[in-house]
């Protein structure tokens, strides 16, 4: 099948309604679009059996005879890349989520919105393309080769994983430097566990993160009734981490007066805790990470120089991502397959063009923001592969590609009687168009993050905006909209009142 979306496709449209199908052939009829119409369910799964198989295929899920779930089925039979676009009039939806498990390509709510409903088509057939040119996708890596989870083969990262073999035969201090998600933490796990410290405690420290006057007691320890809240005794990270490994991380912003007593656990190794008498003596591999221009804040005296020169003995510099662009494929295929493993997406491939798109970003948070956007895209994906659209749209404006959707203006078409019919809605519904429940998952994770920075209760909220929405979308009429969010009229009418929804 050809699906490119610039010479003619054919979309066969199944509905045993005659209006809908002369109204959608009229949306979509255009000279790109070669227009076939089927009367049932059938009718149109005989069609598709004797090819050639359409583009794209709008198909009705509640018909006369064989339903729309039936048709679907042995059409994904007959061809299991057919790309079927289901619609559904309003109390269907829950049927249209279960719809999308037989492998709908997405799913449209009747009324149409006739812009919608043609950058749909666009898209449906520009995935179509772009899910052809995904053929027999080959991972760069096989996850199981890399236990450790540091993938990489760029020279750069070569020399990376050449010293944290030098220096796991000795304990010799570490310091690791790099940008933000660069795997700094990572590397420092590593060390450890191909020392003889493997067995032991490996405990990181967010230096930046805990507040001058508690690092001490937080790394040291302290005795009872040492400062007010020092209630009971307590024993420190560098006590309960004896003979593994600890990683000071973000050590640039540690204060002066606790560089003194790590320095003090370098020469010597032993701590006091706050507020004790006791020398404790610990075992302790040091491993310190920043992010930060230490030289530089050595020069201004904020890092006492002989700490640094004492934790500088090896000096690992992480390369951004952006510097080894070859690696970006295999830590794609890497996130991939251990995001399948986990079960959190069943998206396994990558399409030729979003590989060209995440190779050219300049990622300025790294390999974290990258595992981040590829999972956010697995989950958005509809396909087996991710498409450019699946995407976020920063990373498709920053590198200048387009994510290929389409944006029509509204517009207005006749119905069958002949009369002017506005089939435009003005509002937006739940970000962005419903693709099915993995995307409703994700609409529902945003939602509950952005819901739980606010306030107001999240029900509340959440309820308030549903209401407002279902409302506008059925015109205001209550009884429908009563219908739709599943709840009675009186209910409706309490609810409008409340959030103070009358308009
Ligand atoms: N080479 C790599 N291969 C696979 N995953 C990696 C690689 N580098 C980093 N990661 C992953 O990226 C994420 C960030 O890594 P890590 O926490 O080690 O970075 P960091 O440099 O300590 O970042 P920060 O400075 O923000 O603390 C982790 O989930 C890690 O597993
Ligand atoms: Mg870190």
């Amino acid at each position: 099948m050809s699906g490119s979306a610039t010479k003619s496709a054919t979309i066969l449209i199944i509905d045993d309604d005659d209006e809908i199908r002369y109204s959608l052939g009229r949306v979509l009829s255009s000279e790109r679009f070669a227009i076939e119409e089927a009367a049932s369910g059938e009718e149109g799964v005989v069609r598709v059996k004797k090819g050639p198989f359409p583009d794209l295929i709008f198909l009705d899920i509640r018909m006369g005879g064989m339903s729309g779930i039936e048709a679907l089925q042995h059409i994904r039979g007959a061809n299991p890349k057919q790309l079927v676009v289901l619609m559904t009039a309003f109390g269907t939806a829950q049927t249209a989520i279960e719809a999308m498990k037989f492998g709908a390509f997405d799913y449209i709510m009747k009324p149409f919105d006739p812009a919608k409903v043609l950058s749909l088509a666009e898209t449906a057939l520009q995935a179509n393309a772009e899910m052809d040119a995904v053929g027999d996708y080959k991972p760069t890596i096989n996850s199981d080769d890399y236990k450790e989870g540091i993938v990489g083969s760029s020279p750069a990262m070569q020399e990376v994983f050449k010293v944290i073999g030098q220096v796991t035969a000795s304990d010799v201090t570490v310091m690791i430097t790099g940008e933000s998600g660069t795997g700094k933490e990572l590397v420092a796990r590593s060390i450890c566990q191909h020392s003889h410290r493997s067995g032991k405690p490996f405990i990181a420290v967010n230096c930046a993160a805990i507040p001058d006057n508690l690092i001490e007691s937080e790394l040291f320890g302290h005795e009872k009734g040492s400062f007010t809240g020092a209630t009971t005794q307590r024993v420190g990270k560098f006590e309960l981490c004896d003979g593994g490994t600890i990683f000071l991380d973000e050590i640039g912003d540690m204060a002066l007066a606790t560089q003194t007593k790590i320095l003090r656990v370098l020469q010597q190794g032993e701590i006091q805790r706050v507020g004790g008498t006791e020398t404790i003596k610990v075992d302790v591999r040091i491993i310190a990470a920043t992010n930060k221009d230490l030289e530089k804040i050595v020069a201004e005296k904020d890092f006492r120089e002989d700490l640094y020169y004492r934790l500088n003995v090896v000096r690992i510099k992480m390369p951004p991502l952006r510097e080894r662009e070859d690696d970006i494929p295999q830590i794609v295929d890497f996130c991939l397959q251990n995001l399948v493993k986990d079960r959190k997406t069943r998206v396994s491939k990558v399409s030729p063009e979003t590989m060209e798109i995440l190779s050219h970003y300049e990622w300025p948070g790294n390999v974290r923001e990258l595992e981040n956007v590829v999972y956010r895209s697995a989950v958005i994906a509809q396909g087996d592969a991710i498409l450019p659209k699946d995407l976020p749209s920063e990373i498709i404006a920053a590198t200048g590609g387009s994510a290929g959707t389409v944006t029509q203006p509204p517009f207005t078409i006749e119905s069958a009687h002949g009369e002017e019919e506005t089939l435009v809605e003005e509002h937006e519904t739940i970000p962005p168009a419903a693709h099915g429940e993995r995307s409703i998952d994700a609409a529902l994770d945003f939602l509950h993050d952005e819901l739980s920075k606010t306030e107001k209760p999240i029900l509340n909220r959440l309820e308030e905006e549903m209401v407002k929405r279902v409302l506008s979308a059925v015109g205001g009429n209550q009884a429908r909209a009563a219908e739709r969010l599943g709840m009675t009229r009186t209910t409706l009418r309490k609810r409008i009142e409340t959030y103070g929804l009358k308009s």
